[in-house]
């Protein structure tokens, strides 16, 4: 287990606006449970973040609040650090794909990759009809022209996709399309860019994207969702060539020594992906080892890449995404050679959450219309680990939940508080008062109690099988069963009664209660790493205890343990986010 080795990324969010709680239900903190978990089985991962700054989403934005465009995307990045720390959501580098800091490594990966694919003769260059905007003098790529969806006739498309059917939509289709920009009528003009051949990947493609439906032939679990779509992609439109440059000069260059290519930029879902390798690359910089150690974590088949995303980035990520890294190899081999870049080895995607505020309908989340809870707001009044629970119990996994304010207190109060803060207090005052804060004698233990250590060896492996599989909600569940288990024992053995009959045998039912919280303290860690930090001080456990093999090792009689603190607070909505 212990040569195992990861690069775990999360989606680059775009940096023009504040990180809600359905972003870190979508993406991120199932990332850094899965990384935390990794580690604690001695796994060598590094976790990969940062903002997605360019194209034209940060251009709109820096338009709408009339600041720069640098200004807005340096802002909101340093906003989105510091909500994602926070919530104890740990990445080794959080870079930015036009932060200064990593802008310039991140422009020579991005034409690194298109020079490579362009030499490959995967790109074909064409000439074509772009609506133009005559008073503002530019070119209207992606959501800088809005209007009628030629698919089911929505109002609400933009030139890249339609809000309301998901379609991809060419923006020379748009009926009555009008410019954001100056809210004229754009006209045709002639340009020219340059389309990733897919249609010549698709065979590649679909070959390897079938070979993820069986998780013991590809040793990953995929969801069903994510092939779903992308193989579903492939069956209903075949994979149509893409331009992958854009008529926009805030992005990355298009790297070409041809007189079409000026003032034109990398579509900007060409260049965000590749800011997982120059972030890499950063970090590697940063870290002493050199900008070129990134190819241990990339192109290296022993390194296992994971990426986490929202559903609506799907076919960026299974089929874009490892139709780029594919176009840069010069094998055929499926997975890529050593010295080439590896495919992802699983794309895991959440769905989104709805929302639903006290006294009102459940909703979608949305910025303009304010029904959203931002983390910025959350984390005013609440600490970072009942976020992290309910986004786990609840987590969009295969299909929307809902994120419910009530539910949110009930479940805190109601699961967390009474299994597992419960469990510790009772276990830990007991241990305290009437054994002097040691970790009594376990004596001869009899059924019941192996039957409860036999429990926590259980869960043990029961939680890593299913964090293995990236079911977290699953794993979770097993956790607090656990915690749940450890109170019907509690109640059971009757350590209060026993304490003035049996002293042996109350001191032996507070042993094992003891091994239980031990147990519990590595396994919630990854789940809730700050409640797993103070089980740990409670227990006095040594450096090292995040492992989880050691979750298991018992505490040895006379250990010594620490006050007992509140593990889990009471949370009522009047202390904030009561909307
Ligand atoms: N910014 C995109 C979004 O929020 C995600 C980009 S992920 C990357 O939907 F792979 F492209 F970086
Ligand atoms: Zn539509």
């Amino acid at each position: 287990m212990a040569s195992r080795r990861y690069l775990v990324t999360a989606a680059l969010p775009y940096s023009n606006g504040r990180l809600h709680v359905g972003h870190i239900a979508g993406a991120y903190l199932p990332a850094d449970t899965y990384v935390r978990y990794l580690r604690a089985t001695g796994a060598e991962v590094r976790f990969i973040c940062g903002s997605d700054d360019n194209g034209v989403a940060a251009l709109r934005s820096a338009r709408l609040e009339q600041r720069p465009v640098e200004e807005l995307t340096a802002a909101y990045n340093r906003c989105q650090q510091q909500d994602f720390e926070g919530l104890g959501i740990k990445f080794d580098i959080y870079g930015g794909t036009h932060q200064p800091r990593y802008a310039k490594t991140h422009e020579k990966f991005s034409q690194d990759f298109f020079l490579k694919i362009f030499q490959k003769g995967l790109f074909s260059k064409r000439r074509i009809n772009q609506l133009y905007d005559v008073e503002a003098a530019q070119f209207l790529p992606d959501r800088f022209v809005r209007g009628t969806c030629p698919f089911c006739g929505s109002g609400n498309a933009y030139g890249d996709q339609c809000e309301e059917c998901g379609r991809a939509i060419d923006q020379t289709t748009l009926i009555d399309p009008v410019s954001i920009l100056t809210e004229s009528r754009p006209v045709l003009r002639e340009t020219v860019h340059w389309y990733l051949r897919l249609d010549q990947l698709q065979a590649r493609l679909t070959t390897w994207l079938d070979g993820k439906k069986d998780p013991a032939a590809c040793g990953a679990v995929w969801r069903p969702v994510v092939l779903n779509q992308s193989l579903g992609r492939i069956v209903a439109e075949g994979l149509p060539e893409r331009a992958m440059t854009r008529d926009l000069t805030w992005g990355v260059p298009v790297p070409l020594d041809d007189p079409d290519a000026q003032g034109k930029s990398l579509y900007v879902w060409f260049d965000a992906p590749i800011g997982y390798v120059s972030f890499t690359a950063a970090w590697c910089a940063e870290s002493g080892a050199g900008e070129e150690a990134y190819a241990h974590w990339w192109k290296d088949p022993e390194c296992k890449v994971v990426h986490f995303i929202g559903e609506d980035n799907i076919v960026f990520h299974a089929i874009t995404w490892p139709a780029m890294l594919l176009a840069t190899h010069d094998s055929t081999d499926l997975q890529g050679q050593p010295g080439e870049y590896q495919l992802p080895h699983n794309v895991v995607a959440n769905s989104f959450m709805n929302i639903k505020f006290p006294g009102k309908e459940e909703e979608k989340i949305s910025k303009s219309r304010g029904t959203a809870v931002w983390i910025g707001d959350y984390l005013k009044s609440f600490d970072p680990d009942p976020l992290r629970y309910y986004l786990t119990a609840t987590a969009p996994e295969g299909a929307r939940t809902t994120f419910d304010l009530d539910d949110f207190v009930t479940r805190n109060n109601g699961e967390l508080l009474n299994a597992l803060g419960n469990f510790f207090n009772r276990t830990l005052t007991f241990a305290q008062k009437y054994f002097e804060s040691k970790v009594p004698a376990a004596g001869t233990r009899g059924t019941d109690d192996k039957v409860q250590l036999g429990r926590c060896k259980t869960a043990m492996e029961r939680a890593g099988a299913e964090l293995e599989a990236c079911h977290f909600k699953a794993a979770l569940h097993v956790v607090m069963s656990l915690a749940r288990a450890g109170n019907v024992y509690f109640d059971q053995t009757k350590p209060f009664h026993t304490r003035k009959t049996d002293l042996e045998a109350c001191g032996r039912a507070i042993n094992v209660c003891l091994q239980t919280c031990r147990t519990l303290t590595t396994l919630i860690a990854p789940f809730l790493p700050a409640t797993g930090q103070r089980c740990a001080a409670m227990l006095g456990l040594a450096p090292g205890w995040e492992s989880w093999p050691a979750a298991i090792a018992e505490l040895p009689a006379g250990q010594g343990l620490s006050e007992p603190v509140i593990l889990v607070k009471k949370l009522d909505l009047k202390e904030g986010l009561g909307a």
